[in-house]
């Protein structure tokens, strides 16, 4: 089984990338061959800013590297360090229906949200695709976020493989029920662009205060709270205590008595001894960089020579050779 993921390098990682998409893909990199990398290409479609993208590319490495992505396990790589992927998205690129991308609605919601749309950001649903077929990817896990797009990347498979005859593995997007919407300080999901966030590998104090900021309403500690499964500093609780304080808390928070600034700190005690190991290890990985490289120029390597014989397959097939 090949399983492949990607995560744009734009900007700090958080504990939404962290459990929607960086966890599972961990505890799957002992399922299959894995090969996950970071996607500076897309990252080219909303950040313009190239020592920007540099730094929050070694950024995302040392991150994915701390959480556990065992590179003796996983491939793991920089996407443009694969340029074959290029020549594949504009390979699909022509038979992908325009209406296929205009219904697509992370395209959509950034539109809404104001940002003024580049024709990559447009078909980044291509390029991504271009990124799990051009691996004869099985499995792709993501967040809920992403799942329209891998439907995206069945439907150009399908058509090119009925097109130009059997090319392609046809993906199945891995979407873990529990995680597929963290949710942010704010109750909507948690995402860089939101403001919303708290990050993976945060400085103690600004996390302290953004974990303190989660929104609450305004029922006095005594009042009986029959809604506490929904509090959304419960929901973060479940995801980074023991199973055991999570339930506890919510059942003292259900039963009445329990403030929310108590509950908050709770939170933080948690969160921050969760990730205790990871930052450990982040801070050595940190201090080893020629190592960081080169865990990247190996895996760059070993997936160029997957990207070769599944794009050489598609411009035969296609008619280019
Ligand atoms: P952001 O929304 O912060 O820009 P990305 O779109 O770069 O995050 O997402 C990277 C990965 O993390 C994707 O697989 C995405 O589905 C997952 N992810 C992001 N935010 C969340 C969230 N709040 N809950 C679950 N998964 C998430
Ligand atoms: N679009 C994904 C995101 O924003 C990142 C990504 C690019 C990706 N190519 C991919 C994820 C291929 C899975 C498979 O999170």
């Amino acid at each position: 089984m090949r399983i492949l993921s990607g995560i744009q390098p734009s900007g700090a990682l958080h504990l939404g990338n962290y459990f929607g998409m960086m966890k599972p893909a961990i505890e799957l990199q002992d399922k299959g061959e894995a090969l996950y990398f970071i996607a500076n290409y897309h990252s080219m479609t909303s950040l313009f800013d190239a020592e920007q993208r540099r730094r929050n590319t070694l950024d995302v490495a040392l991150d994915f590297l701390a959480c556990g992505l065992d590179p003796q396990k996983a491939i793991f790589f920089r996407q443009s360090d694969v340029p074959e992927v290029t020549e594949l998205a504009w390979i699909l690129t022509t038979l992908t229906p325009m209406g296929l991308l205009e219904r697509c609605t992370s395209y959509k919601d950034k539109i809404a949200k104001g940002i003024s749309p580049n024709h990559g950001l447009f078909a980044y649903p291509v390029l991504m695709a271009a990124d799990i077929l051009i691996y004869d990817s099985n499995v792709v896990p993501v967040g809920q976020d992403q799942k329209q797009h891998v439907e995206v990347t069945r439907d150009i498979a399908i058509k090119f493989n009925q097109q130009y005859g059997e090319t392609f593995v046809i993906p199945e997007p891995e979407i873990r029920g529990e995680v597929a919407r963290v949710p942010g300080t704010d109750g909507e999901k948690m995402s860089k662009s939101y403001g919303n966030t708290i990050e993976i590998f945060g400085d103690e104090k600004a996390m302290r205060k953004k974990v303190m900021s989660i929104v609450m309403d305004s029922r006095t500690p005594q009042e009986p709270k029959p809604d506490a499964d929904r509090n959304i500093a419960i929901q973060l609780l479940k995801l980074v205590a023991p199973a055991d304080v999570a339930n506890e808390t919510e059942a003292r928070l259900r039963a009445g008595g329990l403030g929310y600034g108590d509950l908050k700190k709770t939170l933080f005690e948690h969160y921050w001894n969760h990730f205790a190991d990871a930052r450990r290890k982040r801070a050595e990985l940190a201090a080893n960089l020629d190592y960081v490289e080169k865990v990247l120029a190996d895996g760059a390597a070993r997936a160029r020579a997957i990207a070769r014989t599944v794009l050489a397959r598609a411009r035969k097939a296609s008619g280019l050779e």
